[in-house]
Formats: structure tokens, sequence, C-alpha cells
């Protein structure tokens, strides 16, 4: 017995088993990414709000996010990507965080969608009351609508502290060669595109572009807007993927996205505790670099 405790006391000076405040050992801590444009490092994993938060008043549905939202922030998340286009989801958001303690520890980050300058700035007022903000994180414009006029707006909120970044989206492949355009124009802090194992067209047009201009990458529809698990259903994972700590499809799909080094942060889009939990932990021991990912999909095609 006593020797067990010197065993483990020197493991623990060795750091080697130490927890985490997140009660994980420090090997399973969340992976952060450097925003280029400030040094801030951002947790890997975030969670998207389209339709999974636009649930209005329905308490049962309320309850479960806010388990995803407690248990996102004990594992280590802190993006929650929202917009005035995804219904009531942003006062969805706003409702829930602000009654957690800890509401100050996630990242905000919601978008204008409109057209106009005051229609923006109205849209964008409402969504700070929305989300119960004094300041947003990050302020996107959705889908580029009327970018040019918003980014006036965005680059003087920037200047004034009302929000910390701005930052462009979409989620077409058509849209990425406008968004490496307004990126080397414009340098935004962040961008938002949609990029999955089965959707690469950003690998040859625009992870590059961001990563040598500095802008920070978040990752939409990672799965396809869910169409990856179809075709996974009745598929097995190779065994070797318990090597990389992949134990479920949705981990290798977002491994394989984390793998690539300009990816700031991922967005999967659930409301589902269990799912949530899952995704999460493709944040932890994370492998980087164009041979794991080369390794990833031609285990994809192979099945
Ligand atoms: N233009 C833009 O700016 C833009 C466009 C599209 C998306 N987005 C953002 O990106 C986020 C993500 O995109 P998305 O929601 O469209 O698509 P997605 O994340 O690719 O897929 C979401 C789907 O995957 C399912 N799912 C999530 N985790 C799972 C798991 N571990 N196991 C099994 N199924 C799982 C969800 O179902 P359950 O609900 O059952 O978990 C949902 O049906 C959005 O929520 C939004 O915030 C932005």
């Amino acid at each position: 017995m006593k020797r067990r405790s010197a065993i483990k006391a020197i493991t623990l000076m060795a750091g080697a088993k130490v927890l985490n405040p997140f009660q994980y050992p420090i090997e399973y801590s969340m992976t952060r990414r450097v925003i280029p444009s400030s040094g801030e490092l951002l947790p890997v994993l975030g969670i998207g709000t389209w339709q999974t938060f636009d649930v209005g008043q329905d308490q049962d549905k309320k309850k479960e996010l806010t388990s995803v939202l407690k248990k996102m922030n004990e594992m280590g998340g802190a993006v929650i990507d929202s917009s005035p286009m995804y219904g009531k989801s942003e006062e969805v958001v706003g409702d829930l965080t602000n009654q957690l303690s800890f509401s100050d520890e996630f990242f905000y980050a919601t978008k204008v969608w409109t057209t106009g300058k005051q229609s923006g700035i109205n849209q964008m007022k409402r969504s700070f009351e929305l989300m119960r903000r004094k300041t947003m994180d990050l302020m996107q414009i959705h889908n580029l609508v009327d970018w040019e006029v918003h980014m006036k707006t965005l680059k003087e909120w920037k200047e004034e502290g009302k929000i910390r970044y701005w930052g462009i989206t979409h989620y077409t492949n058509a849209s990425h060669k406008s968004l490496a355009t307004i990126i080397r124009k414009e340098n935004p802090d962040f961008v938002q595109f949609n990029y999955a194992i089965n959707d690469r067209h950003a690998e040859d047009h625009l992870l590059g572009v961001a990563k040598d201009h500095g802008t920070a990458v978040i990752i939409n529809r990672p799965f396809g807007g869910g169409g990856l698990f179809s075709w996974a259903r009745n598929k097995l994972l190779p065994e070797w993927c318990k090597d990389h700590e992949i134990h479920s499809w949705a981990q290798f799909f977002l491994k394989y996205i984390i793998a690539h080094p300009a990816v700031t942060c991922v967005i999967p889009g659930t409301g589902k505790l269990e799912h949530a939990i899952d995704n999460l932990k493709a944040g932890y021991k994370v492998t980087e670099g164009q041979e794991f990912q080369k390794k990833l999909l031609a285990t994809f095609n192979s099945l």
C-alpha cells in the first residue's frame, strides 16, 4: 500500500496524472488554438445553435440545453455560435447562459444578417439584448449579406470595444473565392466556412489563405449537416482509431478537421447532451498534420 502511495506521489510530481479543474487527466484537457490577431487561445471545440437551440419555451429541451452548456464549460469548450437567422436561438442562449454563474467564460459569437447600415445596427443591438451581452466576443457577417456596409460598422464597433473580433461567414464552396478575397483585402479576425471529410474544397481554396493571413478559422457543418452519420450507419470504426482517442464516428469526422493546422475552432450543431460530450471529446488528444488526415481519409474512402 505504502509503495503504491509512493509511486502515486512520484507520478503526481511528474505531472502525468494530475487532474485539471475539469476533473479529467491533464492529457485529456481541451486543445486550444491561437487567434492570430490577438494571441488569445480558443478551445478547438465549440457548439453551433442552428435549429438545435431554436426551442422557444420548451422546458424539457431548455433543461437539456442547460446540461449541454454546463458540460461544454466543464470539458473546456467555449464558443457558442448563433445568428438572428436561427429563430429563437439567440434568445435561448441568452436565457440559459444568464442563469449560469460562469456565463462570462463562454465565447459568444453571432452574426448580422440583413441589408442596410441602420438595419444592421438595429439587428446587432437586438442580438446583444437577446444574448444578454454587454460586449460580443465575435460579430460575423452572415453569408456575406451586404458585407461592405456592415464591415464598416464592425470595424468601428471593434475600435469602440463593443465587439472583440469581427468576421465573415458562409457555408457553400461557391463562396470560398469571395471569402479568400475579403481575407486578403480586409483582414477580418475570423472567417467561418464549411469543411468536412467529404467536403474538402476549402483545403485547396481557403484554409491556406486564412493561415497565411493570420485569420482565425471557425468550421461550420463539420458533419455536412448530419449527412455523414447516414454514411456511417452500420459501419465499424477500425481498431487503430482507439490509439488516437477516436471512439465514435463523430470523433473521427471532427478529428479530421482539427488535424488541419489552419483550423482554430469547430462548431458542430447539437442540442443533445450525449452528442455534445461525444463531440467535445474530439478536442482531447489531438493529432495534427497531413499524414494523419491522409490516414483518416484513406479509411473513409475505403468503407
Ligand atoms: N452561414 C453560416 O454562417 C452557417 C451555415 C451553416 C451552419 N452554421 C453554424 O454551424 C453550426 C454547425 O452546422 P450544422 O448544425 O448545420 O451541421 P453539422 O454540425 O454538420 O450537423 C448537425 C447534425 O449532426 C447531428 N449530430 C451532432 N453531433 C452528433 C453526434 N455526436 N452523433 C450523432 N449525430 C450528431 C445533429 O443531430 P442532433 O441534434 O441529434 O445531435 C445534427 O443533425 C450551426 O449550428 C451553425 O451555428 C453557420
